[in-house]
């Protein structure tokens, strides 16, 4: 007979959790989102505020009637085909779909990084990539990036013989900036194997920002649908780069997905097949994020009395606040001026003093939203 449950028996040392998972929390966006009631106002959001067009849901229609059945590992050749095409890559071994760029990132960790090697990852940065790093027994170093430009210094660059791998992101969670192509190049050149977070790719809004793919043999990109298309919950991402980089990690994706939703798939196929209504979809979406980029900087130059370098991507704007300990400042935010924001602590270190405000909201949220912080600043001033 199994032992009766007991309140003790979840101090049995079988279900503790492993050591790897050792001061792994939830990230700090989810705990912030998790305050939120039916009045507040949400500029924690990392997902664009956009609807599918009746084209897009035709096409998820059409999506939904072919196969069900596994795709190989690296993504169905179709789509690799399509992305191949769009990307400049060979489709037969340049590309792996995976479930999200997330997956891919984590693929990407698993198949390469071992315990001992050093990552670099920007900060403020984009958590994930010194959690995956961590999971990976990996030792995380950081690049700082100064306000306001926030830049990436590239002879500052803390490489060692231990420097495995460096993730670069650009345009940037949180701070919407883009790394220049000398940067990129140079970043390239230091032989570490590079991976770079092109997931906010498309969203621009003076010029497309440069790409790292096809700038050495050491480099891999991902990418996905997520913002683009406004497909997060879809999971549907890429890696792009060389044969000899791509084997290892289709391996890895194989034991952590098997492969990327088929119909995932077959929607982003349909996507890539239509380039006219892509194109179109695509002018639409950074269209409605000027606006609202505008309506941002807006409010947080009256509101919040900050002059901020205009985000050259992405839909975040870094705002320095006259706060110290911004994620309790945050949480005051979240639960007495009904605003959700996003603590820039939760980004790394470089990143307390600042708040990250998603302007991914409706004009009307975004101007409510930042005159209610403005509010809750004078008040706390008096
Ligand atoms: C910089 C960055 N990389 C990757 C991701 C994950 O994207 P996906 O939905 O494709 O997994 C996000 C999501 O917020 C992100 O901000």
């Amino acid at each position: 007979m199994p032992e009766k449950h007991s309140a003790l028996s979840t101090q049995h040392p079988a279900l503790k959790p492993a050591r790897r998972l050792e001061g792994i929390e939830i990230s700090l966006i989810r705990q912030i989102n998790a305050l939120a009631t039916p009045l507040s106002v949400n500029l924690g959001i990392g997902e664009p505020n956009l609807e599918p067009d009746e084209t897009l849901r035709e096409m998820a229609r059409r999506a939904a009637t072919t196969s069900w059945r596994y795709s190989p590992n690296a993504g169905a050749l179709s789509l690799r085909k399509r992305l191949g095409e769009a990307f400049g890559v060979d489709p037969k071994s340049d590309i792996c779909v995976t479930a999200g760029t997330e997956e891919g990132l984590y693929a990407i960790f698993q198949a390469f990084v071992d315990e001992g090697d050093e990552v670099l990852v920007p900060d403020p940065g984009f958590l994930s990539y010194a959690t995956l790093a961590r999971l990976a027994g990996a030792t995380v170093r950081t690049y700082e990036l100064e306000p306001p430009s926030w830049t990436l210094d590239v002879p500052a660059l803390k490489i060692t013989k231990k420097t495995k791998l460096i993730v670069v992101n650009s345009p940037s969670n949180p701070l919407g900036a883009v790394v220049d192509e000398a940067a990129l190049d140079a970043i390239a050149q230091t032989g570490c194997l590079v991976v770079a977070d092109e997931v906010y790719r498309e969203i621009w809004y003076e010029a497309p920002p440069p790409s790292m793919l096809g700038r050495g043999e050491n480099v891999l990109v991902v990418g996905g649908m997520s913002k683009s298309h406004s497909m997060t919950g879809l999971r549907l991402g890429w890696i792009l780069g060389s044969q000899a980089l791509m084997a290892p990690i289709v391996t890895a994706h194989q034991y952590i997905a098997t492969c990327a939703s088929v119909f995932s798939q077959a929607l982003t196929e349909a996507i890539f097949s239509d380039a006219d209504w892509n194109a179109g979809w695509l002018e639409r979406v950074r269209a409605q994020f000027r606006t609202q980029r505008e309506a941002a900087l807006y409010a947080i130059a009256h509101e919040l009395e900050a002059e901020l370098v205009p985000p050259a991507g992405a839909f975040y704007a870094f705002a320095p606040v006259p706060f110290c300990g911004t994620t309790e400042f945050a949480k005051a935010l979240a639960t007495d001026a009904a605003v959700l924001v996003i603590p820039g602590a939760a980004f790394g270190k470089k990143g307390e003093g600042f708040v990250r405000i998603s302007f991914a909201a409706s004009v009307d949220a975004i101007g409510s939203g930042i005159e209610r912080i403005g509010r809750y600043l004078r008040g706390a001033a008096r």
